[in-house]
């Protein structure tokens, strides 16, 4: 019964598939409120007209610039388009639009030109996802944002990259109707804009020893004067940033520029020393917040840079600000003593406070990562939440706008697939589908304060992104799908749904030559215990679209005709699955290897002798015997991570027999996590009196520089217990990461 049902089921779920493809209106990205097809298709002519309301030019001019002409040589004269604006009284939102396609008749309504601007690149994009562009499918589209800012950031920095690649980066994001660009401009790395009244930020500041971000970070760290042959750098003219500005703005995007403060400001300070606590060139990374000058430079900069950037924010950085200088600053501790200011925290926070009060008398408003809330948060800013929720759900509560840019959700500098098949990157694993599952608006915060939640944000900082075609990679198609989470309503977004757009897009990217992440032929594995069953619920995925897996419960390697995964399935006792894609030329990618085990521990209850770090506490005290083994990343919540020595006692309830134990650990040397030095075992019928002791070594050594995983096993002979002490020795005091006991 209920394997028919599933049959049904997916009769049904393969109907709806088929019938989207068939019907490009479908496959918009970010999926739009509502769609209603109709008969017929409008052509575009050689002399089809558009026709738009005053207020709305500039999305007609739009449309013309962005509309494929592949030279249409046929004409009809009553062929048009027309830009309706919606009068005030309109129920539509700020940025919602309608679109009704007829055979003779595109109508574009909207309130406002921003509206217009979107309502044109989905038109755009309907033409793109055509194979013939002359025409599209008739049908209305009614559409409007879940959030009012929708974001792209693009560190320049610690790469930079030019004009041409910015410009083609907005195209691509105004495509996904993403309306707002964080330009990151300013960083040790590099100053990237022209500041007339500070001449040596470019001169100076914007070249670099090294080309390589890793091989200059890893040196002394030295800027070289513009012109030097070994110079590695460049900046933006003033005149080349309102360029930007503006083709941004004609696509509906503000560009909201990130000036660095207090910290990550080590390319100012070796310009302009004075600038410093210490006074000498590279010794800081942070501005002497004792000393006037300091705020003299801000302003003057900010100064500079709000009459080239009109948003109404201004990005002030303020992250990961080293407070160690201020704390032997003659003049910071002044500051702090005359302003009664109780920490270096609030130091910082009377710095913020002060840069506030000049935007704010400027018409603008602060933005910052959300270190801005250390030490009291300025009265009007809005907070960019990066290490984690925590900071905006904070901000929220206390009624601050909220950007959501969580480092776990939004950072695409993080690797999207297992490392060891990806070309290197700073560090973390984010998946396309983690991306599109996030939620900006955090469960826990009360529903008065979901709207201070104003939108989400892709991040893209660049140190190990040194070319266009790599930033291209890093980018799409993640962006994509973040596209879907700013825009699209939370119970219309479906990840099934949106990977069967998604294919048609893929060729989208192809006709505009962006160098995007192909899906991945890496099966991944699922594994949930059922305890009524006694088995593991095995469960498979790949990033390949409607995949074909086959698999193996025997050992050997699956081929054409090994099973073919069509649903869920249970294992019992230990099994080695191991599962394939097959792709439609016939051939059967290298196999996922997963070890099934429903052992005997999994629901016991643990005894913590040591408690694991509070950053990384994972599922608590069921993590180690909840059955679950740990992804490829310690931040999955199935890893618990620990900085001291590992010791727990495991509560078998009865005298149980044990054959076999095991304790699992991930090495990853780049990120600091290790393997413990060795894994103990030993048995007590008590739980006081612990006998029979077991050491299992390392040995993967610390050379080994490539994610790797361990399980400490030692197979036993005529051993029962009901208590089982496991203890891991970690000397070293590095973490250690742990997700699982096994007892057989
Ligand atoms: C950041 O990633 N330091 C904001």
């Amino acid at each position: 019964m209920k394997k028919l049902s599933g049959f049904v089921l997916c009769i049904m779920c393969f109907q709806i598939l088929n019938a989207q493809t068939t019907t490009p209106l479908t496959q918009l990205i970010p999926k739009p409120i509502s769609i209603k097809e109709a008969s017929g298709v409008f052509t575009f002519y050689k002399n089809t007209t558009i026709e738009n309301a005053p207020a709305l030019l500039n999305a007609k001019k739009l449309l013309q610039s962005q509309l494929i002409n592949y030279n249409f040589s046929s004409t009809k004269n009553s062929s048009k388009i027309i830009f309706i604006q919606a009068n005030a009284k309109d129920p539509i939102t700020k940025e919602g639009y309608s679109i009704n396609i007829t055979p003779n008749t595109i109508s574009i309504t909207a309130k406002n030109i921003q509206a217009a601007l979107l309502a044109t690149n989905t038109l755009v994009q309907i033409q793109l996802l055509q194979s013939n562009a002359q025409q599209i499918p008739c049908g209305t589209i009614i559409d409007s944002p879940r959030f009012e800012y929708r974001g792209m950031h693009l560190d320049v920095s610690r790469n930079f990259y030019p004009v041409s690649f910015i410009k083609k980066y907005l195209d691509i994001m105004s495509l996904y109707k993403f309306n707002t660009f964080h330009w990151h401009l300013t960083d040790g790395p590099g100053w990237r804009l022209q500041i007339n009244s500070y001449p040596k930020l470019t001169s100076m500041s914007a070249f670099r020893t090294h080309n390589d971000w890793k091989s200059w970070w890893n040196s002394n760290r030295k800027y070289l004067s513009e012109g030097d042959p070994n110079a590695y750098g460049g900046y933006y003219t003033q005149e080349q940033a309102k360029d930007i500005v503006a083709y941004a703005g004609a696509r509906g995007i503000t560009v909201i520029p990130e000036i660095e403060m207090p910290g990550h400001s080590e390319e100012v300070l070796a310009a302009y020393p004075e600038l410093s606590c210490s006074g000498k060139p590279y010794v800081n990374d942070v501005f002497c917040a004792g000393n006037e000058a300091s705020f003299v430079f801000i302003e003057k900069v900010l100064t500079e840079v709000m009459a080239i950037f009109p948003s109404k924010y201004i990005h002030i950085g303020g992250d990961e600000a080293g407070k160690g200088a201020w704390k032997k600053c003659p003049k910071c501790q002044l500051r702090m003593k005359d302003n009664s200011l109780k920490s270096e925290e609030e130091l910082q926070s009377y710095l913020v406070k002060r840069v506030e009060k000049f935007l704010n008398k400027n018409n603008r408003n602060l933005l910052g990562w959300d270190e801005i809330l250390e030490g009291g948060l300025s009265p009007n800013a809005t907070v960019m939440s990066w290490r984690g929720e925590q900071g905006g759900i904070q901000a929220a509560l206390e009624n601050h706008d909220v950007i959501m840019t969580p480092g776990g959700e939004t950072y695409f500098d993080a690797y999207q697939n297992v490392p060891s098949t990806q070309p290197e990157a700073i560090g973390g694993y984010l998946p396309m589908k983690r991306v599109y599952n996030y939620n900006p608006v955090p469960a826990v915060l009360p529903k008065d304060k979901q709207k201070f939640i104003k939108g989400v944000q892709g991040q893209l900082w660049t140190e190990y992104i040194p070319t266009t075609y790599h930033l291209e990679y890093m980018s799409f198609p993640r962006a994509i799908a973040l596209s879907e989470v700013g825009w699209t309503a939370n119970e219309n977004k479906n990840f099934a749904d949106f990977t069967q757009r998604l294919q048609s897009h893929y060729l989208l990217l192809q006709k505009l030559n962006v160098n995007y992440y192909h899906p991945s032929t890496i099966v991944e594995v699922f594994s949930t215990p059922d305890m009524k069953e006694q088995k593991n619920k095995i469960s498979f995925s790949s990033e390949i679209f409607n995949a074909n897996i086959r698999y193996t419960l025997d050992g050997s390697t699956p081929n054409i005709n090994s099973i073919k995964y069509d649903q869920p399935f249970y294992v019992g006792g230990e099994v080695t699955i191991k599962a394939s894609v097959i792709t439609n030329d016939g051939v059967v990618h290298d196999p996922t290897i997963y070890y099934s085990n429903y052992h005997k521990a999994i629901g016991k209850k643990v005894k913590f002798n040591t408690l694991w770090d509070k950053s990384y506490p994972a599922q608590t005290e069921s993590t180690l015997t909840n059955g679950i083994i740990g992804s490829i990343t310690y931040s999955d919540k199935q890893w618990l991570g620990y900085l001291i020595d590992f010791d727990v006692v495991v509560d078998m309830e009865n005298v149980t027999p044990v054959n076999k134990i095991g304790l699992r650990f991930m090495q990853y040397v780049g990120a600091g996590v290790y393997m413990p030095k060795s894994v103990s075992y030993s048995f007590s019928n008590d739980g006081i009196n612990f006998t029979n002791p077991i050491k299992v070594d390392n040995n993967i050594p610390d050379t080994d520089k490539k994610l790797s995983f361990k399980t400490f096993e030692s197979q036993l002979s005529n051993i029962s217990a009901r208590f089982i002490r496991v203890q891991a020795d970690n000397s070293r005091r590095q973490f250690l990461f742990t997700d699982e006991i096994m007892v057989n």
